[in-house]
């Protein structure tokens, strides 16, 4: 059986996934409107990602015999100001989700819950595995420059990389 508090803390992380999945859809659905499909590509498959680690978490709390909880979603932006901007707000995001994961793991050292221990050690290894891509990602776009014929190269790199995740 899981302590409330780490109910609750698995309850808070499942909020997070679900705000990534709806983050990453709205700026799929950005890129779509200014032409870059690759990236639209990359971010709608990303988003359906983040909805599986809202469902994995999710189904850990009722299996534990928990209670799991739907979170509100906050609002999410609409419009970005550059696709280097976006990308850049996935990579913070992506640096709170690490931070939220790390904290839980912490909590279930200290409390000496070794099941929820072990299964948060995926979420720790997708962590790392997704600052490393989304650090790629931003160096391919800063390469490319601003001019739009560099943009768009990039745009296709980033559509490449859909194929690796
Ligand atoms: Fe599920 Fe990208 O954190």
């Amino acid at each position: 059986m899981l302590s409330v508090k780490i109910q609750n803390a698995l309850n808070t992380q499942v909020g997070l996934e679900d705000y990534a999945s709806h983050y990453y859809l709205s700026m799929a659905s950005w890129c779509d409107k200014e032409g870059y499909f690759g990236s639209a590509k990359f971010l709608y498959a990303h988003s359906e990602e983040e909805k599986g680690h809202m469902m994995k978490m999710f189904k850990y709390v009722i299996d534990a015999g928990a209670h799991a909880l739907v979170q509100p979603v906050p609002k999410v932006p609409h419009t970005f100001k550059s696709l280097l901007q976006l990308f850049e707000i996935v990579l913070k995001h992506e640096k709170e989700v690490t931070q939220s994961i790390s904290s839980i793991v912490e909590l279930a050292l200290k409390e000496k819950d070794f099941a929820t221990f072990n299964f948060l050690q995926w979420f720790v290894a997708e962590q790392h595995e997704e600052e490393k891509l989304f650090n790629t990602i931003i160096g391919t776009i800063k390469m490319a420059g601003t001019d739009s014929r560099g943009l768009f190269f990039a745009d296709k790199e980033i559509e490449k990389l859909i194929a690796n995740k």
